[in-house]
């Protein structure tokens, strides 16, 4: 009897042993994955590195203008920014793969695809990763950093492509870390983000003074032939040259549809494009920045907040997009909280861009929004109703004036006009 009791105590003794080492075990391996993430290998970075296309068209000027900005400096701070799928990187890959930025930064031209550096502590890894510096276990990966560039003074290009990762989770440790590497003289960078403005407080040079424009039709056409691979386009060319303007020249989108053109005829594509939009670009079955235009959209607009989502959804409703902001905006959404902050944000995520005093919207983003968000947009409706009528009300001059007056507002009042209609 006391035998049977003596195992079956040993027995439950064992058992709890096992589960409590199963648990530990669990535990440990819990930590190893967190340990895991945090090395980033040399692998990690070269297979978020992309190639330099060959097919790369109407950038000479930015390029030129980056490449004169990056090598007649001491120290440089380029920024290029604009919306997503607009051509940034493909920008930066060619100013870095210049002649003369070669030369002038033959042995330190490093690539940071800082998608896979979200992080004030990752970014600094996968610097000091790039740099080949060894920091041994408990040694200040900073220190080592900063003894690194003491000793190497020789020039040095950090390129920080999509900077808006790390940048949007850590701005002041990030402008931190920025601020360390601009201390040393020999440090010049190029950052590479969907925004408006270069992050923090360095003095960053806007390639193009601006946002990165959309292609002119021209080169868009050329982008397009080269890559669908199209060699007669001339009977064509109407239907092309329709699908390039729907898609307002944005080089991911052109990219995407002439991959479709390789297979698919161009009557057909129109068609799918004027049913599915931007469901139509996208590459495969695979989701990526640079495989659909949605996704790639969609890395912006997950950032909002509501009223973000809503304004921008606004926007986008609006097909002559908001003329004359800064004086209509808060006039044609009365009542609407934060409108100041929520356009900001819009334009510094590049949703939106301001151009001759009005906001207005790629067309893959405005289909996006309109197509597959599906943001209810009827609070707005009846301010931007009363808006109208009383501006329309209120226009004076001759005949020709207020037609000048009312034309770049036309589409909006056609619009709303129709939507209350219908509903
Ligand atoms: N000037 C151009 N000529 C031909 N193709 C281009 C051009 N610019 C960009 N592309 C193509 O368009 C796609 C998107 O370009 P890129 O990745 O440079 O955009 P991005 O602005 O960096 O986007 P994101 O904001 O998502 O990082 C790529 O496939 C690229 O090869
Ligand atoms: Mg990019």
């Amino acid at each position: 009897m006391f035998n049977t009791k003596a195992s079956v105590y040993t027995w439950r003794a064992n058992q709890k042993l096992l589960q409590d080492t199963e648990n530990i075990k669990k535990i440990l391996s819990g930590i190893a994955k967190t340990h895991d993430q945090l090395i980033i290998t040399d692998d990690d970075l070269e297979r978020a590195t992309p190639g330099v296309s060959s097919i790369f068209c109407g950038r000479d000027a930015l390029v030129a203008e980056g490449v004169t900005c990056i090598v007649n400096n001491n120290q440089a701070f380029l920024a290029i920014l604009g919306a997503g799928g607009i051509g940034k990187t493909s920008i930066a890959l060619h100013i870095s793969n210049a002649a003369e930025v070669k030369t002038k930064y033959a042995k330190a031209s490093y690539f940071l695809p800082c998608e896979v550096l979200p992080d004030a502590k990752l970014l600094l890894q996968g610097i000091i990763q790039r740099l080949d510096i060894r920091a041994g276990e408990g040694e200040s990966q900073y220190k080592k950093l900063e003894e690194h560039l003491r000793v190497n003074i020789q020039p040095m290009l950090l390129i920080l492509d999509n900077f808006e990762t790390p940048w949007n989770n850590n701005p002041v440790e990030i402008e931190s870390l920025l601020g360390k590497l601009a201390s040393f003289d020999q440090v010049s960078m190029i950052v590479r983000m969907r925004g408006l403005n270069g992050p923090g407080s360095l003095r960053w040079k806007k390639l193009g003074s601006e946002s990165i424009p959309p292609l002119t039709l021209d080169s868009a056409k050329k982008v397009f032939s080269a890559i669908s691979q199209k060699q007669d386009l001339e009977q064509e060319k109407h239907g092309v040259a329709t699908i390039l303007i729907e898609l307002d020249c944005v080089p991911l989108a052109i990219t995407l549809i002439a991959k479709r053109a390789r297979t698919s005829p161009l009557k057909s594509l129109l068609k799918m494009w004027q049913e599915g939009k931007t469901k139509t670009l996208k590459q495969g079955n695979t989701d990526g920045r640079l495989t659909s235009v949605n996704f790639s959209i969609e890395l912006s607009t997950r950032l909002l907040k509501p009223q973000e989502t809503e304004l921008l959804a606004v926007i986008c409703f609006l097909p002559d997009g908001v003329p004359d902001w800064v004086e209509n905006l808060s006039e044609m959404l009365t009542g609407w909280e934060q409108l100041d902050q929520s356009i900001n944000t819009l334009l510094e995520n590049s949703l939106v861009y301001s151009k001759n005093e009005t906001i207005k919207v790629l067309a893959p983003i405005r289909e996006y929004v309109c197509r597959i968000q599906h943001t209810d947009i009827t609070r707005a409706i009846t301010p931007l109703g009363s808006f109208y009528a009383t501006w329309l009300k209120h226009l004076s001059g001759t005949e020709q004036a207020q037609q000048n007056q009312i034309q770049p507002h036309i589409m909006n009042i056609t619009k709303i006009f129709i939507f209350n209609q219908e509903n």
